[in-house]
């Protein structure tokens, strides 16, 4: 295993660079980190944002491909129009928080409302909008930010860290690990976007998904859960065996049209605490296969519905739409409303108690 350390040009650097926010200063501090393993897999790192910007992984023939949908320049990601978290890491809270509110020991937390009169990963300068600080490890990178008492409304400083990791079997690891020093919420999550015939080809309708999981929580019009979880079973929801998406994507019922397609959060079927398989993702021209393997008890599978061909990605082409989709483990949206109840465990982190969570994406081919 070898690891390549390279600069991504910092903004400041060029002439009609828009920052959008962000602290000029902070540029000179953005790298990005190239992992590589025996089996000829690269995957690209950088700190801003700990956002994976490339995942090259072998077709059933050896063929390369870069999987993740991106840009080969940070300018890229702050520029994006409508932002789509590309990559990212997202939080403090992951996906949405109904009117940004929520409460704690009786205190009521007011949190930045960035999705219509919702919280969305984690608010206006989220975890995806900041320079984390890097380290370089044994086979991969350690990320970490301090998140400050108040930023986007929410209490307490959590000193919160990723580490990337490449193994020789193809899998990235990501390991998440915070504390606290006042109770608070927390909800990480990758919001990588793949398209397993490479980023830049195409609808992910023609992928074959399946997901260990026998109930969703529906949503409202504003893709708020409702406090359901509703059985998979004869709905579009079921994926419990392998289907292609495009199948039911555009089918006549109001959960899909909410999305519209999928846009949804599925209650995993655990057996119990460790690391479990949530969800394979199989692209049959190329015979990439991603497997998805977390601690988590969801799962978000989004399926690039905002996407429209505005973005034009890495290789010059146009993400267009559902031309990627991403597969975020997590805690059920907006949890912090539902405290603890069945399927939606509880968020809240407490000072001298450690968030400690791994999420893997395991790629191969068949
Ligand atoms: C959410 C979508 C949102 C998207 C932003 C996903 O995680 O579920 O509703 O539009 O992120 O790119």
């Amino acid at each position: 295993m070898k690891q390549a350390l390279l600069s991504l040009v910092a903004c400041a650097a060029v002439a009609g660079c828009t920052t959008a926010g962000v602290d000029v200063s902070d540029f000179d501090a953005i790298k990005e980190y190239t992992l590589k393993n025996d089996s000829g897999m690269v995957v690209k790192i950088t700190n801003y944002g700990a956002t994976i910007t490339s995942i090259v992984v072998p077709d059933r023939d050896g063929n390369m491909a870069d999987v993740a949908l991106g840009y080969d320049n940070v300018e890229g990601y702050i520029n994006a129009i409508d932002r789509p978290y590309f990559g990212a890491v997202v939080g403090r809270y992951g996906n949405r928080i109904a009117k940004g509110t929520f409460s704690i020991d009786g205190i009521e937390y007011e949190l930045a409302t960035n999705n219509g009169d919702n919280h969305l990963h984690g608010g206006n300068m989220g975890f995806d909008k900041v320079v984390w600080d890097a380290e370089p490890v044994e086979d991969g990178v350690k990320l970490s930010y301090l998140a400050k008492d108040g930023e986007e409304g929410y209490p307490g400083n959590l000193m919160l860290s990723v580490t990337y990791t490449l193994t020789d079997d193809n899998e990235i690891v990501m390991h998440y690990e915070a504390t606290t020093d006042k109770a608070t919420v927390v909800n990480v999550t990758n919001h990588t976007y793949f398209n397993l015939k490479g980023e830049g080809s195409g609808t992910i309708n023609d992928h074959i998904l399946q997901i260990h999981a026998s109930k969703t929580t529906p949503v409202d019009e504003g893709l708020i859960p409702t406090g359901e979880m509703r059985d998979v079973a004869g709905t579009p929801f079921d994926f419990r065996e392998p289907k292609v998406i495009g199948e039911d994507v555009d089918a006549d019922n109001q959960q899909i049209e909410y999305g519209p397609g999928y846009d949804h959060n599925w209650v995993l079927d655990r057996e119990g605490e460790g690391m479990e398989l949530a969800a394979t993702l199989y692209e049959p021209q190329s015979g990439r296969v991603l497997e998805v393997i977390t601690e988590e008890p969801s799962l978000q599978f989004y399926g690039g519905n905002f996407l429209d061909g505005r973005l034009v990605g890495k290789s010059g082409k146009a993400y267009t739409y559902r031309s990627g989709l991403c597969l975020e483990t997590q805690h059920a949206p907006d949890s912090p409303n539902h405290g603890g109840a069945e399927g939606w465990p509880s968020v809240i982190l407490r000072p001298g108690e450690k968030y400690d969570t791994t999420t893997i994406y395991k790629f191969s081919a068949k």
